[in-house]
């Protein structure tokens, strides 16, 4: 099951897999996908190490590097990291970092030492993303690189021609589909509002046509919503070039989500997420908890805009990790509708051959349809 897009980049399957955890990208791109790692959260050091261990791993598989520009937040244009870093602490009220406190204390939820805590500003933005985008394209392996939130800046774009490899941006919208194709993007994700993490309003089967309509020759990968085969087949019948999937995998073998998390992805129906500012400052599909509620709450305080609310809640998100059963309520936990369907564990691989399989016998099915003699 090939489309020219993964003939170009060298998979056998049309499936691409987001996703934080080194393990996964190896799993899946070593079961024939494309695993893309999320930049987002290491300095560009740790990802140095994290890609050096995907080479290691990987054996001749590709993979690809997701990082995180968007077309707008507090500090556009900043180079400095740490000066930035300073400037933005400068922006946050006290009273927001109060309120995450005593959320995280009313909770239970223990401080991490001070020496083990991770910095503040983390990888949104030019300052840090940059760096990160210099580092995947080092490595040769890394075929791929995407930028989500935003059309990548015109030297990102250049610096991935040179190299030969190819770019991709994720979008929510026709208008932005459009932005990204005339700034020479390869590749267009289109997400729509029931996919995990940051994501606009308009419907997969809405957006999909919509995006594909404006992309002419521009490949679209669909996102948003696929956790079956059914699913994928229903995104290549309009016409993608294949499918960008990220909550799937939260729960495969291979993820390094804590036990305690997992469970509550296992226990969460797809009517229990919702899309909140109240960790990043942009709107992410996450499960609805304590802590999306009470930044809902009158009285409280509003979230801060990208990257001030992540600086506020970083530290957070970090005592979450360390302590998911204390923070089982105050979590940060993206992911999309297809929650509903993520009921327990299996290894990446199993999930990689349901969708293709499924897929497979979609198709068919559908063709019986058209096969049906006229006359009968
Ligand atoms: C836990 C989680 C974190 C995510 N973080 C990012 C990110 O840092 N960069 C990005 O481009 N997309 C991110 N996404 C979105 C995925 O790339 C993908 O577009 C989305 O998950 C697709 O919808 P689905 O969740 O229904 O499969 C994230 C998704 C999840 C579930």
């Amino acid at each position: 099951m090939q489309t020219d897009l993964a003939r170009k980049l060298g998979i056998e399957f049309p499936i691409f897999a987001f996703t934080h955890c080194r393990d996964v990208v190896v799993a899946v791109s070593k079961a024939g996908g494309l695993g893309v790692l999320g930049a987002v959260g290491f300095t560009p050091e740790q990802l140095e190490t994290e890609l050096d261990w995907i080479d290691e791993h990987i054996g001749d598989r590709p993979y690809g590097v997701d990082i995180v520009i968007p077309g707008k937040y507090e500090g556009m244009g900043a180079t400095d990291a740490d000066k930035l870093q300073e400037d933005l602490k400068a922006l946050i009220p006290q009273e927001h970092r109060d309120f995450v406190q005593k959320l995280l204390a009313e909770h239970g939820v223990p401080e991490i030492p001070e020496d083990e805590k991770m910095q503040e500003l983390i990888g949104f933005g030019t300052a840090i993303a940059g760096p990160q985008a210099d580092i995947a394209l080092s490595h040769d392996k890394c075929v791929l690189l995407a930028n989500a939130l935003g059309t990548p800046p015109p030297d990102v774009i250049e610096k991935v021609h040179e190299r030969g490899k190819v770019i991709a941006a994720l979008c929510g919208s026709a208008a932005q589909a459009a932005r990204h194709k005339a700034a020479g993007v390869d590749i267009i994700i289109a997400q729509g509002t029931e996919g995990g993490g940051h994501t606009g309003e308009i419907g997969s089967i809405v957006l999909w046509p919509e995006v594909l309509d404006v992309l002419g020759d521009t490949p679209m990968l669909a996102a948003g919503g696929i956790g079956s085969g059914r699913q994928m087949a229903a995104a290549l019948a309009m016409g993608a070039q294949g499918v960008w999937t990220g909550s799937l995998w939260l729960t495969v073998d291979e993820a390094d989500v804590p036990p305690a998390q997992m469970a509550s992805l296992f226990e969460a129906t797809s009517k229990d997420t919702l899309r909140s500012r109240s960790w990043t400052g942009k709107p992410c599909r996450m499960l609805r908890n304590e802590w999306t509620e009470a930044w809902d709450q009158e009285g409280n305080p509003k979230p801060l805009g990208m990257p001030m609310q992540f600086m506020v809640t970083s530290n957070a998100v970090q005592r979450g990790h360390r302590y998911p059963e204390q923070a089982k309520d105050v979590q940060f936990n993206p992911v999309g509708q297809i929650v509903g369907r993520m009921n327990k564990a299996r290894p990446a691989k199993d999930v990689v051959f349901d969708l293709v399989e499924e897929c497979i016998e979609s198709t068919e099915r559908l063709q019986t349809l058209m096969d049906v003699d006229v006359e009968d």
